[in-house]
């Protein structure tokens, strides 16, 4: 078993997966010419994004994100990226929703943006079987008062469809203690939270998420590999690692697939689970991240199948949602 379609028909559960970054850059250009807006210098020769490393990725993100104008656009960027992962073999995936991205960053009109994510989320729920739950994300590079204003759509919205709160973004910017105000705010609302760290900041980063954040998850959280206390205390707190092997080798942060500590952190006890971050822009699948574990890891179909349910017990929704996940995981007999 070594091709992502090989893998297709194993049900999957992914946690990270950001809405705008699994765009299909044939998505972005139709959007983009309908809109007569220029976007020719994001794209190769082959029509996929291009950029040189992390902070140029970001710039091309933003840039792909400026022809993502009105609630219409987000109805259908959300059925495009939920019939992507159905056909992958995601069965329940949580998406980062950024408001700070929705229509230019307006933030008085995000309810109509979620009306529109979540009309196109219950419609692939009927056509493609896909249930999905949305994960309110701020911009750490936009700066604290912005994050505050971005917490307080996700409290206002919280419940339902919605029910985490995290932090992407340039991980260079600010320290995770000037976000403490929009976490509290989110954990008040009922919002399981996340945040990236661990992946362009070292074991500290990760510390810090844990103690000034008090997140439950951790966006890559793979350089915690680098303190083995840090290691142990992931391991003993049952902080659910969300790993996304593919995007830190297409970033450059790991040479390549057999240097990536993702087998590690498991071998030491650490919660690990598999997903694409932004699956078009790093030439991924949930699939091929599979796939490639197993060529260079020798990962098989039960290895995958636990860590499919750690996301799902992971995994940000009530005990009932809980329950039918697992459920669709692994049908009762
Ligand atoms: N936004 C989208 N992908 C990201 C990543 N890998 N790191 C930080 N922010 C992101
Ligand atoms: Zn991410």
């Amino acid at each position: 078993m070594t091709d992502a379609e090989d893998f297709r028909a194993l049900p999957k559960v992914e946690l990270h997966l950001h809405l705008e970054g699994a765009a299909p850059p044939g998505f972005i250009r139709r959007l983009a010419a309908e809109k007569s807006v220029d976007l020719s210098g994001i794209f190769d020769a082959r029509g996929g994004y291009a950029f040189r490393d992390f902070r140029h990725f970001l710039q091309v993100y933003e840039a792909a994100c400026t022809v993502l104008q009105t609630p219409e656009d987000f109805r259908r960027l959300t059925r495009a990226v939920l019939e992507q992962s159905a056909e992958a073999g995601v069965i329940h995936t949580e998406a980062f929703l950024s408001p700070d991205f929705c229509g230019g960053g307006d933030l008085s009109a995000w309810r109509e943006y979620l009306a529109a994510i979540t009309d196109a989320a219950t419609e692939a729920q009927r056509d493609f079987g896909i249930t999905m739950r949305g994960v309110v994300a701020c911009i750490r590079h936009f700066g604290p008062d912005k994050s505050r204003a971005t917490a307080r759509c996700a409290a206002e919205t919280a419940g339902g469809f919605i029910t985490g709160f995290g932090i992407a973004g340039d991980e260079g910017a600010g320290a995770p203690r000037d976000f403490t105000w929009a976490f509290d705010c989110a954990r008040e609302a009922g919002l399981g939270l996340t945040a990236h760290a661990g992946e362009w900041g070292g074991p500290e980063s990760v510390r810090a998420a844990l103690d000034d954040l008090c997140v439950t998850r951790i966006g890559h959280g793979v350089r915690a590999i680098e303190d083995t206390a840090l290691v142990d205390r992931l391991a003993e707190s049952g902080t659910v690692l969300e790993v996304c092997p593919g995007s830190n080798i297409a970033l450059g942060l790991y040479a390549d697939w057999r240097a990536h500590p993702v087998a590690k952190l498991r071998d030491a006890g650490v919660k690990v689970t598999l997903s694409t971050d932004d699956p078009p822009f790093f030439h991924t699948s949930l699939g091929a991240e599979y796939a490639a574990l197993a060529r260079t890891h020798g990962w098989d179909e039960s290895d995958f199948r636990a860590l499919n349910r750690i996301a799902a017990e992971a995994a940000f929704c009530d005990t009932a949602t809980r329950a039918d996940i697992l459920n669709r995981l692994e049908p009762a007999p």
